[in-house]
């Protein structure tokens, strides 16, 4: 490689999925100039490019870096005694009308000062970055108090500067009704509408806004409210769905143009019709589907005939899927919920991005940014195939 366009680091000799096309690129490289992407394909169709570092990949499979677009790794607290509860027969939902669940991590949480909350997540993220990932989203919703969001939110923001990964901040400020608003659930929106939610935004710490509608969680006209005040603020939402019971949330969510509704297990056909209509992405919760011994399955065929965008992620979270391993889930929408392979590399990657509003990553081509997973294997499949294992090779976020 001569004298030929500057960029700072090519990957050579790769096996490249780009997920541009869905078909693999042998004798592929990717170059990368100041973080971006300048070419990602064939070697020999390859502009004349010269690089100050040059990395060569020995043939390995390179991906974009992987993205979890659902995370709540944020938190104080553990929930295994809870969940030998479970195993002796109770159920989620008894357990969270009973105190427990999402109020029992609350109370940690708010105990635990920003320092703590961020020694408590670094291990997750740090195990969700060893497979690969480069961009993670983090809820709040365990702090359920204008100081305690704000912990969560900002300890959030600190872990992706701390560990190299893009971090994408969505409020949950509607997760559970804290004890103190027993019995007032519309005032507790008022306080999430009228004061945590402005304050938090202008303080710089909300990219997107969430809400659990729900038998135990907000009713459709709660969680409208919210949607209402993420308007009127900028600000695109999201939304726990159908996860327990149908309550057309995931409707109610693409009529507010919502990015993705997520879970989707009790999702009907018109609630699938109108995300379609509107471009909002399913993101589709495989390890909460196992971990609370779900039954009903998510309408995939039903999804893709309508040509509904879906994505793939671990929901990490102490109560229904302590899971922090994004290619499990990814085993586990394959097996579970008879994705395709194809399915779930997408679901990981382009159709992740999209349901975080991300429109330069999750793809490599000229533009995007230089996020990549260099991996041990030959063929994507190696990688939905495998549960456990230490697949990767490198990673590299911005071209670092
Ligand atoms: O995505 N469904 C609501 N939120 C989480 C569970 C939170 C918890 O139990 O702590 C979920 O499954
Ligand atoms: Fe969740």
């Amino acid at each position: 490689m001569g004298s030929g366009h500057d960029c700072d680091t090519i990957w050579s000799d790769a096996t490249l999925l780009t997920m541009a096309g869905e078909s693999l690129v042998e004798q592929g490289l990717v170059a990368a100039k100041d973080g971006r992407i300048v070419y990602a394909g064939p070697t020999d169709t390859a502009p004349d490019l010269a690089a100050t570092r040059v990395i060569d990949c020995q043939g390995r499979l390179v991906t974009p870096g992987l993205i979890d677009c659902h995370t709540h790794i944020v938190h104080g607290g553990s929930r295994a005694g809870e969940w030998e509860v479970r195993l002796a027969g109770a159920s989620y939902e008894e357990i969270a009308r009973a105190g427990g669940g999402i109020v029992s991590t609350m109370r940690a949480t708010r105990e635990a000062s920003e320092d703590q909350l961020i020694a408590a997540s670094l291990p997750r993220l740090e195990a969700l970055i060893a497979e690969g990932v480069t961009t993670v989203e983090i809820k709040s919703g365990y702090g359920l108090e204008l100081a305690s969001e704000r912990r969560m939110l900002r300890a959030a923001r600190s872990l992706g500067e701390r560990c190299g990964v893009t971090v994408r901040t969505t409020f949950l400020g509607a997760h559970a009704l804290p004890p103190e608003y027993a019995g007032r659930a519309d005032d507790y929106i008022a306080l999430v509408t009228g004061e945590m939610l402005p304050a938090l935004a202008a303080e710089g710490l909300v990219d997107a806004v969430d809400a659990f509608c729900e038998g135990i969680g907000f009713t459709p006209a709660q969680t409208e409210r919210v949607f209402v005040a993420a308007r009127k603020l900028g600000l695109p939402v999201k939304l726990h769905a159908e996860q327990l019971s149908n309550q057309r949330g995931a409707a109610l969510a693409a009529r507010y143009g919502a990015l993705s509704a997520d879970h989707l297990e009790h999702l009907d056909d018109d609630g699938i019709a109108a995300m379609a209509a509107n471009g909002t992405v399913a993101t589709l919760l495989p390890g909460a589907f196992y971990f609370t011994r779900e039954t009903k399955l998510p309408p995939v065929r039903a999804l893709r005939d309508a040509g509904v965008p879906i994505a793939i992620a671990t929901d990490c979270n102490p109560g229904t899927s302590p899971l922090t391993s994004l290619l499990l889930a990814m085993n586990m929408a394959a097996t579970l919920f008879r994705l395709t392979v194809a399915e779930c590399w997408v679901g990981t990657t382009r159709n992740a991005a999209r349901a975080l509003g991300l429109a330069d990553t999750g793809i490599l081509a000229p533009g995007y940014w230089a996020d990549l997973a260099v991996w041990n294997v030959d063929r994507p499949a190696e990688l939905v195939y495998r549960m456990g294992g230490r697949p990767l090779h490198a990673r590299y976020r911005r071209g670092i």
